[in-house]
């Protein structure tokens, strides 16, 4: 199995930010296997240099192999072009799997496109629900999970829903954690960096913010409300505040930007690269969020983690990790709460080990009856 057209076709799909980190140390374990191609989609969600090439760079990833180029739009816009443009490329390619991960809008197009041609699906990050079908990825997860054919679950109530929900047991593998690889693998490069430092600050002693959830950023009321609530924490403790081109975006449109610039005490910053990024997690004294992959990585490094919505597809953050669920009206007592502790438990949380990649090539194998 030497030349690459003998070897497996395995289409890995990347999409959006948090997908990079996710797709990263699988590339690189499928590269070291003699039977395996592992090939790299971009589907163009995500296409400033700041959301997708950095990442690439970061996470020694080559360019894309195949880029669909489909970029920004509604929510059908989206899926739909990425199904028109991924179909071509399956009738053309038939790949011997296509893996999706995690719960963007490319995620369940691409799974929809190969299930109706009959290709085989693998969902990195199955099982999570946060029973909200008012989140979009909360319809892209269950879309993805009803159709895939292999199911890759983080923690055993990924394993639960599946079953609750009627999927055959076979199908389900519990593997781990993949975003721990990513840490693990660039944890030096991570512990080198010092972005407090550039910025002034101290080790321990910001708060780092990240919002992007429509939820929080698309209605003027909620997005002003969160601009005065980081003014006002602002003033007790350095705040770090990389800007998500949506979140930017309203708070121009909506005029609330002024909120943050004439605070002292708020540090506004461009979508940072992985490393960058990790870095200030790494050093800071807590961190607010809507994202779901750092309500992870904030469990597994021990920092307290609140995290601005009502639900979370990773309820293990909270009863095995740092993670609070946290509501607009409860931040400042929450953050006063974390600044008055002195210490935060930090659990292992099993399997989230740095060893998922490895756990996923021992699955792929079996799947696909390689000797
Ligand atoms: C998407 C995912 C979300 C994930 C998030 C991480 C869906 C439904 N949402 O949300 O689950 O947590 O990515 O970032 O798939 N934009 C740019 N440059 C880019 C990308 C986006 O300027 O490279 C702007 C565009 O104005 C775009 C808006 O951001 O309309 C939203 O981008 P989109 O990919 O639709 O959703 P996200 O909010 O990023």
């Amino acid at each position: 199995m030497n030349s690459t057209l003998n070897k497996m076709q395995i289409h890995l799909i990347a999409a959006a930010r948090p997908n990079f980190m996710k797709i990263a140390p699988l590339y690189h374990a499928l590269k070291t296997q003699d039977w395996a191609n592992p090939v790299i989609v971009h589907t163009g969600q995500h296409y400033d240099l700041n959301m997708s090439d950095v990442f690439f760079q970061d996470l020694g990833l080559p360019d894309p192999d195949i880029h669909l180029g489909v970029g920004s739009g509604s929510h059908a816009q989206q899926s739909g072009q990425v199904m028109i443009a991924y179909e071509k490329v399956l009738i053309e390619k038939r790949p011997d799997l296509v893996i999706v991960v995690g719960d963007v809008n490319s995620t369940m197009a691409a799974t929809i496109a190969a299930s109706k041609l009959g290709i085989k699906v693998a969902h990195l990050e199955a099982g999570l629900r946060s029973f909200d079908r008012t989140m979009p990825e909360e319809i892209n997860r269950l879309v993805t999970d009803a159709l895939a054919d292999l199911l890759w679950t983080p923690s055993p109530d990924g394993d639960e829903h599946l079953l609750k929900e009627g999927v055959a047991r076979e199908k389900i593998c519990r593997v781990g954690n993949i975003m721990i690889d990513s840490l693990e693998m660039l944890r030096d490069k991570i512990e080198r960096e010092s972005v407090c430092k550039e910025l002034g600050l101290e080790k321990g002693n910001f708060v780092l913010v990240t919002l992007h959830r429509p939820s929080n950023v698309d209605k003027p009321d909620t997005l002003k409300i969160l601009c005065q609530l980081m003014a006002h924490i602002s003033q007790k403790l350095a705040l770090v505040f990389p800007i998500h081109p949506r979140t930017r975006k309203n708070l121009e449109n909506f005029g609330l930007m002024p909120i943050l610039t004439e605070s002292p005490g708020v540090r506004l910053l461009e979508p940072q690269s992985y490393v960058r990024f990790m870095s200030m997690v790494f050093d800071c004294r807590f961190v607010i969020t809507d994202s779901g992959g750092i309500q992870e990585e904030t469990s597994y490094l021990g920092i307290p983690c609140l995290t601005l919505r009502p639900n979370t597809e990773r309820p293990i953050t909270i009863t095995q990790g740092t993670n609070r669920l946290c509501k607009l009206e409860e931040l400042e007592t929450m953050a006063e709460k974390i600044l008055s502790a002195n210490t935060v438990q930090k659990n292992r949380i099993d399997l989230w080990d740095g060893q998922t990649a490895n756990r996923i090539v021992h699955s792929i194998r079996k799947f696909l009856a390689i000797p």
